[in-house]
Protein backbone atom coordinates (compact mmCIF):
# COMPACT_ATOMS: atom_id res chain seq x y z
CA UNK A 1 0.00 0.00 0.00
CA UNK A 2 1.67 3.28 -0.64
CA UNK A 3 2.23 5.86 2.38
CA UNK A 4 -0.28 7.88 3.16
CA UNK A 5 0.64 11.73 4.56
CA UNK A 6 -2.26 13.47 6.64
CA UNK A 7 -1.81 17.10 6.12
CA UNK A 8 -3.68 20.30 7.98
CA UNK A 9 -5.18 21.87 5.31
CA UNK A 10 -6.83 25.42 5.28
CA UNK A 11 -8.17 25.77 1.85
CA UNK A 12 -5.49 28.75 0.87
CA UNK A 13 -2.61 28.77 -1.58
CA UNK A 14 0.18 27.36 0.33
CA UNK A 15 -1.48 24.05 1.62
CA UNK A 16 -3.56 23.74 -1.57
CA UNK A 17 0.04 23.29 -3.54
CA UNK A 18 1.47 21.51 -1.01
CA UNK A 19 -1.16 18.67 -1.50
CA UNK A 20 1.06 18.37 -4.86
CA UNK A 21 4.04 18.98 -3.99
CA UNK A 22 4.51 16.70 -1.01
CA UNK A 23 3.31 14.00 -3.11
CA UNK A 24 6.17 14.95 -5.34
CA UNK A 25 8.51 14.85 -2.96
CA UNK A 26 7.42 11.95 -0.87
CA UNK A 27 5.55 9.56 -3.52
CA UNK A 28 3.43 9.17 -0.88
CA UNK A 29 -0.48 10.00 -1.31
CA UNK A 30 -2.12 13.16 0.75
CA UNK A 31 -4.88 12.93 3.00
CA UNK A 32 -6.16 16.58 3.50
CA UNK A 33 -8.25 17.36 6.81
CA UNK A 34 -9.66 20.83 7.54
CA UNK A 35 -10.60 21.81 10.86
CA UNK A 36 -12.93 24.62 11.39
CA UNK A 37 -11.93 26.54 14.32
CA UNK A 38 -14.75 29.51 13.99
CA UNK A 39 -11.59 30.96 11.52
CA UNK A 40 -14.93 31.78 8.87
CA UNK A 41 -14.60 32.41 5.36
CA UNK A 42 -15.37 29.66 2.65
CA UNK A 43 -17.87 27.14 3.71
CA UNK A 44 -15.85 23.55 4.55
CA UNK A 45 -17.42 21.33 1.66
CA UNK A 46 -16.01 23.67 -0.79
CA UNK A 47 -12.80 23.64 1.12
CA UNK A 48 -13.21 19.90 0.97
CA UNK A 49 -13.70 19.74 -2.71
CA UNK A 50 -10.83 22.16 -3.58
CA UNK A 51 -8.48 19.52 -1.72
CA UNK A 52 -9.64 16.75 -3.86
CA UNK A 53 -9.26 18.97 -6.79
CA UNK A 54 -5.67 19.92 -5.86
CA UNK A 55 -5.00 15.74 -6.13
CA UNK A 56 -5.73 14.73 -2.09
CA UNK A 57 -6.85 11.48 -2.02
CA UNK A 58 -9.30 11.80 0.92
CA UNK A 59 -10.47 15.32 2.35
CA UNK A 60 -11.92 15.50 5.59
CA UNK A 61 -13.66 18.40 7.36
CA UNK A 62 -14.00 18.62 10.73
CA UNK A 63 -16.70 21.12 12.53
CA UNK A 64 -14.34 21.89 16.03
CA UNK A 65 -16.12 25.29 16.85
CA UNK A 66 -17.59 24.10 19.81
CA UNK A 67 -14.89 21.62 20.68
CA UNK A 68 -12.58 24.33 20.31
CA UNK A 69 -14.61 26.67 22.25
CA UNK A 70 -15.04 24.04 25.05
CA UNK A 71 -11.45 22.61 25.45
CA UNK A 72 -9.43 25.11 24.57
CA UNK A 73 -10.73 28.84 24.73
CA UNK A 74 -12.45 28.00 27.63
CA UNK A 75 -8.95 26.99 29.64
CA UNK A 76 -7.87 30.14 29.01
CA UNK A 77 -10.85 32.12 30.18
CA UNK A 78 -10.61 30.38 33.80
CA UNK A 79 -6.56 30.86 33.43
CA UNK A 80 -6.94 34.81 32.57
CA UNK A 81 -4.54 33.75 29.66
CA UNK A 82 -2.65 37.17 27.97
CA UNK A 83 1.09 36.06 26.95
CA UNK A 84 3.27 38.91 27.91
CA UNK A 85 0.31 40.40 29.72
CA UNK A 86 -1.74 41.41 26.77
CA UNK A 87 -2.23 38.45 23.94
CA UNK A 88 -4.62 36.28 24.68
CA UNK A 89 -3.15 33.09 22.69
CA UNK A 90 -5.12 32.97 19.68
CA UNK A 91 -3.89 31.29 17.76
CA UNK A 92 -1.41 29.18 20.05
CA UNK A 93 -5.09 27.74 21.32
CA UNK A 94 -5.96 26.53 17.84
CA UNK A 95 -2.66 24.59 16.81
CA UNK A 96 -3.31 21.95 19.73
CA UNK A 97 -7.07 21.71 18.60
CA UNK A 98 -5.75 21.13 14.97
CA UNK A 99 -3.22 18.47 15.87
CA UNK A 100 -5.91 16.74 17.57
CA UNK A 101 -7.99 15.90 14.41
CA UNK A 102 -4.63 15.64 12.50
CA UNK A 103 -3.50 13.02 14.23
CA UNK A 104 -7.13 10.96 14.29
CA UNK A 105 -6.93 11.22 10.44
CA UNK A 106 -3.64 9.62 10.29
CA UNK A 107 -4.46 7.04 12.63
CA UNK A 108 -8.19 6.45 10.65
CA UNK A 109 -5.66 6.59 7.09
CA UNK A 110 -2.63 4.40 8.42
CA UNK A 111 -0.52 7.58 7.86
CA UNK A 112 2.82 7.42 9.16
CA UNK A 113 3.51 11.47 8.15
CA UNK A 114 1.80 14.01 8.84
CA UNK A 115 2.03 17.79 7.21
CA UNK A 116 1.18 21.01 7.86
CA UNK A 117 2.04 24.83 5.86
CA UNK A 118 4.29 26.88 8.72
CA UNK A 119 7.06 28.58 7.62
CA UNK A 120 10.68 27.64 9.58
CA UNK A 121 10.44 30.72 11.89
CA UNK A 122 7.82 30.97 13.92
CA UNK A 123 5.91 29.66 16.79
CA UNK A 124 3.12 27.78 14.79
CA UNK A 125 5.34 24.81 13.43
CA UNK A 126 6.48 24.42 17.17
CA UNK A 127 3.08 24.01 18.16
CA UNK A 128 2.33 21.33 15.57
CA UNK A 129 5.18 19.44 15.86
CA UNK A 130 5.51 19.38 19.96
CA UNK A 131 1.89 18.57 20.04
CA UNK A 132 1.57 15.73 17.44
CA UNK A 133 5.27 14.35 19.37
CA UNK A 134 2.65 14.41 22.43
CA UNK A 135 -0.44 12.68 20.99
CA UNK A 136 1.41 10.48 18.34
CA UNK A 137 4.61 9.94 19.28
CA UNK A 138 5.89 7.32 16.17
CA UNK A 139 4.25 9.75 13.85
CA UNK A 140 6.81 12.35 11.72
CA UNK A 141 6.08 15.75 10.99
CA UNK A 142 6.48 17.56 7.76
CA UNK A 143 6.42 21.35 6.33
CA UNK A 144 7.05 21.57 2.92
CA UNK A 145 7.39 25.16 3.28
CA UNK A 146 10.49 24.94 5.48
CA UNK A 147 11.42 21.41 4.59
CA UNK A 148 11.39 21.48 0.65
CA UNK A 149 11.21 25.41 0.33
CA UNK A 150 8.28 25.67 -1.20
CA UNK A 151 8.49 30.00 -1.50
CA UNK A 152 5.46 31.63 -2.06
CA UNK A 153 6.77 32.45 -5.73
CA UNK A 154 7.34 28.85 -6.14
CA UNK A 155 4.25 28.02 -4.87
CA UNK A 156 2.36 30.39 -7.31
CA UNK A 157 4.20 28.81 -10.31
CA UNK A 158 2.96 25.22 -9.31
CA UNK A 159 -0.54 26.26 -8.80
CA UNK A 160 -0.17 27.79 -12.47
CA UNK A 161 1.25 25.06 -14.09
CA UNK A 162 -0.98 22.44 -12.92
CA UNK A 163 -3.86 24.89 -13.36
CA UNK A 164 -5.07 24.40 -9.53
CA UNK A 165 -8.00 25.82 -8.62
CA UNK A 166 -7.08 28.08 -6.64
CA UNK A 167 -6.47 32.15 -6.56
CA UNK A 168 -2.63 33.05 -7.19
CA UNK A 169 -3.51 36.58 -7.85
CA UNK A 170 -5.18 37.73 -4.77
CA UNK A 171 -2.12 38.50 -2.37
CA UNK A 172 -2.72 40.07 1.02
CA UNK A 173 1.06 41.25 1.97
CA UNK A 174 -0.21 39.74 5.09
CA UNK A 175 -0.24 37.03 7.08
CA UNK A 176 -3.56 36.31 8.55
CA UNK A 177 -4.66 33.87 11.57
CA UNK A 178 -8.35 33.74 12.53
CA UNK A 179 -10.32 31.60 14.73
CA UNK A 180 -13.07 32.50 17.11
CA UNK A 181 -11.17 33.45 19.56
CA UNK A 182 -9.62 36.51 18.02
CA UNK A 183 -7.01 37.56 14.68
CA UNK A 184 -3.39 37.80 14.58
CA UNK A 185 -2.41 39.80 11.61
CA UNK A 186 1.24 40.32 11.01
CA UNK A 187 4.34 41.24 8.29
CA UNK A 188 3.71 43.87 5.13
CA UNK A 189 4.38 46.92 6.36
CA UNK A 190 3.88 46.35 10.05
CA UNK A 191 7.08 44.66 9.91
CA UNK A 192 8.69 48.42 10.96
CA UNK A 193 7.53 48.95 14.11
CA UNK A 194 7.17 52.33 14.07
CA UNK A 195 4.15 52.18 11.27
CA UNK A 196 0.95 52.71 13.02
CA UNK A 197 -1.73 49.61 11.93
CA UNK A 198 -4.17 50.89 9.99
CA UNK A 199 -7.70 50.97 9.62
CA UNK A 200 -7.99 48.35 6.79
CA UNK A 201 -6.25 45.23 8.34
CA UNK A 202 -8.96 45.33 10.86
CA UNK A 203 -11.99 42.97 10.42
CA UNK A 204 -13.31 41.21 13.86
CA UNK A 205 -13.58 45.42 15.43
CA UNK A 206 -14.67 48.63 14.63
CA UNK A 207 -12.57 51.95 15.28
CA UNK A 208 -12.70 52.58 18.89
CA UNK A 209 -12.14 56.16 18.20
CA UNK A 210 -16.03 56.39 16.14
CA UNK A 211 -18.76 58.23 18.37
CA UNK A 212 -21.64 55.50 19.20
CA UNK A 213 -23.61 54.78 22.24
CA UNK A 214 -22.20 52.37 24.66
CA UNK A 215 -23.50 48.62 25.30
CA UNK A 216 -23.46 47.40 28.62
CA UNK A 217 -23.87 43.52 29.18
CA UNK A 218 -23.83 41.03 31.87
CA UNK A 219 -21.76 37.84 31.95
CA UNK A 220 -22.58 35.16 34.03
CA UNK A 221 -20.76 32.70 35.03
CA UNK A 222 -20.72 29.36 36.98
CA UNK A 223 -17.56 28.38 38.33
CA UNK A 224 -15.27 29.70 35.52
CA UNK A 225 -17.34 29.17 32.48
CA UNK A 226 -19.42 31.94 30.92
CA UNK A 227 -22.99 30.57 31.31
CA UNK A 228 -25.42 33.44 30.46
CA UNK A 229 -25.54 36.98 28.76
CA UNK A 230 -27.67 39.71 29.51
CA UNK A 231 -29.67 36.80 31.82
CA UNK A 232 -30.27 34.23 28.25
CA UNK A 233 -28.11 31.25 28.19
CA UNK A 234 -24.83 30.59 26.33
CA UNK A 235 -22.45 27.93 25.64
CA UNK A 236 -18.92 29.32 25.53
CA UNK A 237 -18.67 29.28 21.92
CA UNK A 238 -21.79 31.34 21.61
CA UNK A 239 -20.79 33.74 24.67
CA UNK A 240 -16.96 34.35 22.57
CA UNK A 241 -19.51 34.87 19.33
CA UNK A 242 -21.73 37.03 20.74
CA UNK A 243 -19.27 39.07 22.89
CA UNK A 244 -17.06 39.19 19.43
CA UNK A 245 -20.12 41.24 17.66
CA UNK A 246 -20.88 43.39 20.61
CA UNK A 247 -17.73 44.32 21.58
CA UNK A 248 -16.51 44.28 18.44
CA UNK A 249 -18.95 47.23 17.06
CA UNK A 250 -16.88 49.10 20.54
CA UNK A 251 -13.27 48.27 19.19
CA UNK A 252 -12.98 46.24 22.09
CA UNK A 253 -9.89 43.55 22.20
CA UNK A 254 -7.18 45.56 19.36
CA UNK A 255 -3.88 44.50 20.87
CA UNK A 256 -0.91 45.91 18.88
CA UNK A 257 2.59 44.62 20.53
CA UNK A 258 6.16 43.68 19.97
CA UNK A 259 6.03 40.18 21.41
CA UNK A 260 8.66 37.33 22.26
CA UNK A 261 8.17 34.39 19.91
CA UNK A 262 9.74 30.96 21.16
CA UNK A 263 12.36 30.63 18.14
CA UNK A 264 14.49 34.01 19.52
CA UNK A 265 12.80 36.59 17.02
CA UNK A 266 10.77 39.52 18.49
CA UNK A 267 8.05 40.02 16.09
CA UNK A 268 5.14 42.65 15.87
CA UNK A 269 1.96 41.84 15.94
CA UNK A 270 -1.58 43.07 15.84
CA UNK A 271 -4.27 41.17 17.10
CA UNK A 272 -7.99 42.00 17.68
CA UNK A 273 -10.10 40.13 20.27
CA UNK A 274 -13.08 41.48 21.00
CA UNK A 275 -14.93 38.53 22.70
CA UNK A 276 -11.50 37.48 24.68
CA UNK A 277 -10.57 40.25 26.03
CA UNK A 278 -14.12 41.23 27.23
CA UNK A 279 -14.49 37.39 28.87
CA UNK A 280 -10.86 37.43 30.54
CA UNK A 281 -11.67 41.39 31.89
CA UNK A 282 -14.87 39.94 33.41
CA UNK A 283 -13.91 36.85 34.79
CA UNK A 284 -10.91 38.38 36.32
CA UNK A 285 -12.87 40.50 38.08
CA UNK A 286 -15.07 37.98 39.32
CA UNK A 287 -12.01 36.31 40.77
CA UNK A 288 -11.29 39.49 42.71
CA UNK A 289 -14.64 39.22 44.37
CA UNK A 290 -14.79 35.24 45.34
CA UNK A 291 -11.14 33.94 45.36
CA UNK A 292 -9.05 34.34 48.32
CA UNK A 293 -6.22 36.64 48.58
CA UNK A 294 -3.34 33.88 48.72
CA UNK A 295 -4.99 31.98 46.05
CA UNK A 296 -5.75 34.67 43.89
CA UNK A 297 -1.86 35.66 44.49
CA UNK A 298 -0.84 32.47 43.23
CA UNK A 299 -3.54 32.16 40.77
CA UNK A 300 -1.41 34.91 38.96
CA UNK A 301 1.87 33.27 38.86
CA UNK A 302 0.14 30.03 37.87
CA UNK A 303 -1.51 32.01 35.01
CA UNK A 304 1.72 33.44 33.66
CA UNK A 305 3.72 29.86 33.50
CA UNK A 306 0.17 28.63 31.80
CA UNK A 307 0.55 31.28 29.04
CA UNK A 308 3.89 30.52 28.25
CA UNK A 309 3.38 27.09 27.88
CA UNK A 310 0.53 27.19 25.84
CA UNK A 311 1.99 30.11 23.37
CA UNK A 312 5.83 27.43 23.62
CA UNK A 313 3.43 24.85 21.68
CA UNK A 314 3.42 22.29 25.41
CA UNK A 315 -0.43 22.05 25.41
CA UNK A 316 0.37 18.36 25.88
CA UNK A 317 2.77 18.14 28.53
CA UNK A 318 2.38 17.30 32.42
CA UNK A 319 2.80 21.12 33.44
CA UNK A 320 0.27 22.23 31.98
CA UNK A 321 -1.99 19.68 32.62
CA UNK A 322 -1.16 19.79 35.82
CA UNK A 323 -1.80 23.59 36.26
CA UNK A 324 -5.37 22.78 34.66
CA UNK A 325 -5.58 21.16 38.07
CA UNK A 326 -4.65 23.74 39.79
CA UNK A 327 -6.62 26.19 37.35
CA UNK A 328 -9.99 24.28 37.98
CA UNK A 329 -9.88 23.94 41.16
CA UNK A 330 -9.47 27.69 42.03
CA UNK A 331 -12.42 28.20 39.76
CA UNK A 332 -14.60 26.20 42.22
CA UNK A 333 -16.35 29.45 43.59
CA UNK A 334 -16.10 31.92 40.88
CA UNK A 335 -20.00 31.86 40.00
CA UNK A 336 -21.68 34.99 39.89
CA UNK A 337 -22.65 38.25 37.09
CA UNK A 338 -20.32 40.84 35.75
CA UNK A 339 -21.86 44.37 34.46
CA UNK A 340 -19.59 45.56 32.67
CA UNK A 341 -19.71 48.87 29.68
CA UNK A 342 -18.33 47.97 26.57
CA UNK A 343 -17.09 51.40 24.70
CA UNK A 344 -14.09 53.50 23.15
CA UNK A 345 -12.25 50.01 22.85
CA UNK A 346 -12.98 49.12 26.22
CA UNK A 347 -14.49 46.93 28.19
CA UNK A 348 -15.21 48.85 32.02
CA UNK A 349 -16.17 46.73 34.89
CA UNK A 350 -18.97 48.43 36.53
CA UNK A 351 -20.62 45.90 38.99
CA UNK A 352 -20.11 42.68 40.70
CA UNK A 353 -22.71 40.32 42.15
CA UNK A 354 -22.15 36.54 43.55
CA UNK A 355 -23.66 33.98 46.27
CA UNK A 356 -20.02 33.26 46.58
CA UNK A 357 -18.85 36.83 47.01
CA UNK A 358 -15.80 36.96 49.91
CA UNK A 359 -16.83 40.89 49.95
CA UNK A 360 -18.25 41.73 53.07
CA UNK A 361 -19.70 44.57 53.04
CA UNK A 362 -19.92 45.26 57.04
CA UNK A 363 -15.95 44.44 56.78
CA UNK A 364 -15.56 46.95 54.12
CA UNK A 365 -18.09 49.97 55.11
CA UNK A 366 -16.30 53.16 56.48
CA UNK A 367 -19.54 53.83 57.59
CA UNK A 368 -21.61 52.81 60.80
CA UNK A 369 -22.36 49.03 61.41
CA UNK A 370 -18.34 48.09 60.91
CA UNK A 371 -17.88 44.90 62.02
CA UNK A 372 -13.93 44.97 61.99
CA UNK A 373 -12.15 45.33 64.83
CA UNK A 374 -10.08 48.32 64.41
CA UNK A 375 -8.19 47.94 67.88
CA UNK A 376 -6.32 45.05 66.48
CA UNK A 377 -4.48 46.64 63.58
CA UNK A 378 -2.04 48.50 65.41
CA UNK A 379 -1.22 44.77 67.26
CA UNK A 380 -0.74 42.95 64.11
CA UNK A 381 1.44 45.50 62.29
CA UNK A 382 4.00 45.75 64.93
CA UNK A 383 4.20 42.08 64.68
CA UNK A 384 3.93 42.14 60.76
CA UNK A 385 6.65 44.59 60.35
CA UNK A 386 9.01 43.09 63.41
CA UNK A 387 11.62 41.52 61.12
CA UNK A 388 12.00 44.52 59.07
CA UNK A 389 12.27 46.60 61.76
CA UNK A 390 14.89 44.35 63.25
CA UNK A 391 17.25 44.96 60.09
CA UNK A 392 16.30 48.81 60.11
CA UNK A 393 18.17 49.15 63.76
CA UNK A 394 21.03 47.64 62.19
CA UNK A 395 21.15 48.89 58.45
CA UNK A 396 20.36 52.65 59.95
CA UNK A 397 22.67 52.01 62.71
N1 LIG B 1 2.46 35.43 16.83
C1 LIG B 1 1.20 34.80 17.11
C2 LIG B 1 1.43 33.50 17.81
O1 LIG B 1 2.50 33.00 17.78
C3 LIG B 1 0.33 34.68 15.90
C4 LIG B 1 0.74 33.68 14.88
C5 LIG B 1 -0.15 33.82 13.72
N2 LIG B 1 0.11 32.87 12.71
C6 LIG B 1 0.18 33.18 11.43
N3 LIG B 1 0.44 32.22 10.60
N4 LIG B 1 0.02 34.39 10.99
O2 LIG B 1 0.53 32.97 18.43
Amino acid sequence: MTERVVLAYSGGLDTSVAIGWIAEETGAEVVAVAVDVGQGGEDLDVIRKRALACGAVEAEVADAKDEFADQYCLPAIKANALYMDRYPLVSALSRPAIVKHLVATARKHGAGVVAHGCTGKGNDQVRFEAGVQALGPDLKCIAPVRDYAMTRDKAIAFAEKATLPIATSKKSPYSIDQNVFGRAVETGFLEDIWNAPIEDIYEYTANPATPREADEVVISFKEGVPVALDGTPVTVLQAIQQLNERAGAQGVGRIDMVEDRLVGIKSREVYEAPGAIALITAHQELENVTVERELARYKRQVEQRWGELVYDGLWFSPLKRALDGFIEEANQYVTGDIRMTLHGGRAVVTGRKSEQSLYDFNLATYDSGDTFDQSKAQGFIDIFALSAKIAARRDLA
